[in-house]
């Protein structure tokens, strides 16, 4: 094994993993019968690791590999990376950010409407034939409604954007007014939950958002408010959700999201006003592309120069 090796952590789109492995000679950690044997024969030889937001590069992984240098990742989220230990060591980041505002944005309406509107719960309705033995239920309007959003980064702005087009009222809650943003700051998530009929969620993952949407937040948001989640499981109280959805202290929620992907909690499966997806916001063929091109950038670039093209604040 060369002094230079680049080890994948998970698998990512076969294309990408062909050409990490054919092109770069990427090591598949995940192939390996035992990491830890892996890491420790090897571990010495390898300088850049490439990953994903699904699969991180723990504290644990970081300190098997001494000369680690760059850790290139597919993925905006960078909560299952350990920062900290990269920085101590002067590791250097890099996510995909950018190439995929639109798709995550264009999901979390999709969410939104289908929430508000029971379009998949209409389609379950027609094909279990229900239709025939009356009426679908009346849904709930969206043109012109209020919508909150917690996290105005470049996604929530792409979602504001959006809910433009529906005439929609528009707040959101940051840690500080964002510069330019032409909506109304909210310094109070409470009080953004209890003026809004949607909440989405387009914030990072990672401690320092862990439970912000708390059992409180919901139930401001209330029996006819509803939330849609498109950034991580972890920023929301589940067992909460879970409950409020249950009992109707909370309207509805469309959720790309979950604490323990790819496990969903039993609860909401039976549940008609959650519509589910499996996090699948960025997964179109044109944006995993470009996340895939912009990964090979950074290792590219990397490997050229020592810098990648879009590290991680
Ligand atoms: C991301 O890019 O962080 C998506 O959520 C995929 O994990």
């Amino acid at each position: 094994m060369s002094d230079n090796a680049i080890l994948q952590v998970g698998p990512l789109a076969p294309q990408l993993n062909d050409t990490l492995q054919q092109q770069y000679g990427a090591v598949a950690l995940w192939q390996q019968a035992d990491r830890a044997a892996w890491t420790g024969a090897h571990g010495a030889s390898v300088r850049v690791v490439v990953t994903s937001a699904r699969h991180g590069c723990d504290a644990a992984l970081i300190a098997a590999l001494p000369k680690l240098q760059a850790i290139v990742s597919f993925g905006v989220g960078y909560d299952s990376i350990d920062l900290e230990a990269a920085r101590a060591r002067g590791i250097v980041v890099s996510n995909t950010p950018d190439v995929l505002n639109d798709c995550v944005a264009d999901l979390a309406f999709g969410l939104l409407l289908d929430s508000a509107r029971g379009i998949a719960h209409g389609d379950r309705f027609v094909r279990a034939g229900s239709w025939l033995q009356g009426a679908f239920p009346l849904t709930t309007r969206v043109s012109g409604k209020k919508l909150g959003i917690l996290g105005l980064g470049r996604i929530g702005e792409k979602v504001a954007r959006r809910a433009a087009g529906f005439d929609m009222k528009i707040a959101y809650h940051n840690r500080g007014p964002r510069a330019g943003a032409p909506w109304r700051f909210e310094a109070d998530l409470l009080a953004l939950a209890d003026w809004a009929d949607f909440l989405a969620i387009t914030c990072v993952g990672g401690p320092q958002t862990e439970g912000l949407v708390s059992r409180a937040v919901i139930e401001a948001l209330g029996p006819r408010g509803i939330l849609v989640n498109v950034s991580r499981g972890s920023v929301v109280d589940e067992d909460a959700l879970v409950e409020a959805l249950r009992t109707g202290r909370l309207g509805g929620a469309g959720l790309d999201v979950f604490r323990d992907e790819p496990r969903v909690p039993q609860a909401l499966l039976a549940l008609d006003n959650v519509v589910l997806a499996p996090h699948m916001a960025s997964g179109t063929h044109e944006t995993r592309a470009a996340m895939a091109a912009l990964v090979l950038e950074n290792l590219a670039a990397f490997l050229a120069g020592g810098k990648v093209v879009t590290p991680v604040a």
